[in-house]
């Protein structure tokens, strides 16, 4: 078992990760976001990739997610904890604050989406039934006890297309579809890892109240420090959860 994290806006490096090696690595896709930074985080085995870069300089929408999920599948990676940033749609979730969650809507479009787009042997289709690995959320949801950290259990998260942020009216469209939370990045990468039978989970990082949701527009500087603060009980959460993911616990 080998864990990777990709780390999303606000998370380019782990301040905890110990640092063994960085591996740049080339796939029948292209190259992913950065070299994979391979250490560990307590005594857990961690691969680490910045989704965005590592200057976080690579917009949602070119990300290269099927490179990105490849390479981490290619170094050993079993079992991926992804960090997003979101906007609120549902109204109990506050900036600042961490969700674990449980469906998707995917509204996203013109991505490379799939392993098995072109696949002479035959169509290959997987059950998406439950997009997160649940044997992972709950070691996540384990290690926010443990930790004292509130996190959410259970939201629809919409992944949209970016970079642009929502219409008030597209926010109103994805709350009556049944979305808690809507962000950029969460697809195509939870379905590329099912495909590559990646044990996959997000934790969502709550930035700002999505449009509509707040008085005036979004506040973009409002959103960095939401991320910081965010992140920084992210970095908490892994330091918990990774050890139980690893049965490390003493
Ligand atoms: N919408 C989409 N993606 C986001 C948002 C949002 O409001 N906030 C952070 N990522």
């Amino acid at each position: 078992m080998k864990l990777a994290i990709i780390g999303g806006s606000g998370l380019t490096h782990l301040r905890n990760l110990t640092v063994r090696e960085r591996r740049v690595l080339r796939t029948p896709y292209g190259e992913p976001s950065a070299p994979m930074v391979h250490g560990t985080v307590g005594r857990g085995d961690v691969i680490f990739l910045p989704r965005h870069g590592q200057g976080h300089t690579i917009p949602p929408h070119r990300v290269n997610y099927q490179a990105n999920l490849w390479a981490l599948k290619e170094s050993g990676a079993t079992h991926v904890i992804a960090v997003n940033a979101v906007g609120a749609i549902n109204g109990a979730l506050v900036p600042g604050s961490l969700v674990l969650p449980d469906q998707i809507i995917d509204y996203t479009y013109g991505r490379e989406h799939t392993f098995f787009g072109n696949n002479p042997e035959g169509v290959t289709h997987i059950d998406f039934t439950h997009p997160y690995c649940e044997p992972l959320r709950q070691v996540l949801r384990q290690g926010a006890t443990e930790a004292g950290i509130d996190l959410a259990i259970g939201a629809t998260y919409a992944a949209t297309q970016g970079p642009r942020f929502e219409t008030i009216a597209e926010i109103r469209r994805f709350e009556r579809d049944g979305a808690d939370i809507v962000g950029m990045t969460g697809m195509p990468e939870a379905g590329l890892a099912r495909e590559l039978g990646l044990c996959y989970a997000s934790i969502a990082v709550v930035a700002n109240p999505a449009a509509g949701k707040a008085a005036g527009e979004i506040d973009l500087r409002a959103i960095e420090r939401f991320l910081e603060s965010g992140m920084t009980q992210v970095r908490v959460l892994l330091e918990h959860g990774i050890p139980l993911l690893y049965g490390l616990t003493s």
